[in-house]
């Protein structure tokens, strides 16, 4: 894979990622709202017997998925970038997909290990709080980081052009 393409897939695979992000945000956060309203009788009751089965569920695959994206786009990067740019910047990049790995497996155990159940109100509410705080969290993490990756990525490209037009490629 020569560097143009590198580059474009990257470019590709961020605006997906971005577009997913967000979805993922949005789905978790009503999803944690909807189970926490349920759990304490306020508005909507979402089945017969009350039973909050299969929310979390819900929400723990919009954030497996997204989990499995990003997994997947760090892997290539991981594989496909280190010749292209400084080995110091790349250690950074790794470190950054280590901390967004670690925020997502948080998400994950936060909607898992929740037994509502067993909650009083205020915890509930607290849960949901949490939840928001922990995806807000993820959302800016990751922007953050493929915001950086852009700008390295734009660099790249631009001295491309200019070995290109100087006659070195
Ligand atoms: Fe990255
Ligand atoms: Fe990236």
């Amino acid at each position: 894979m020569d560097k143009i393409e590198i580059l474009k897939r990257l470019q590709e695979e961020h605006k997906i990622i971005r577009n997913n992000i967000t979805l993922a945000n949005q789905r978790v956060n009503d999803l944690a709202v909807m189970s926490a309203a349920s759990a304490i009788g306020v508005g909507m009751v979402f089945s017969s017997n009350g039973s909050l089965q299969g929310k979390p569920e819900k929400s723990q695959k919009a954030i497996d998925y997204i989990y499995d994206g990003l997994n997947r786009h760090f892997a290539f990067e991981e594989e496909y970038l280190p010749p292209l740019i400084e080995p110091a910047i790349m250690q950074g990049l790794k470190a950054e997909h280590e901390v967004i790995r670690a925020k997502l497996e948080k998400a994950r155990s936060a909607l898992t290990d929740i037994r509502m159940d067993s909650l009083k109100e205020e915890q509930i509410l607290s849960w949901k709080n949490d939840i928001w705080h922990i995806m807000n969290s993820i959302y800016w993490t990751i922007e953050r980081h493929a915001s950086k990756e852009e700008t390295i990525l734009r660099e790249m490209q631009k001295a491309m052009e200019e070995n290109k037009t100087s006659g070195v490629f």
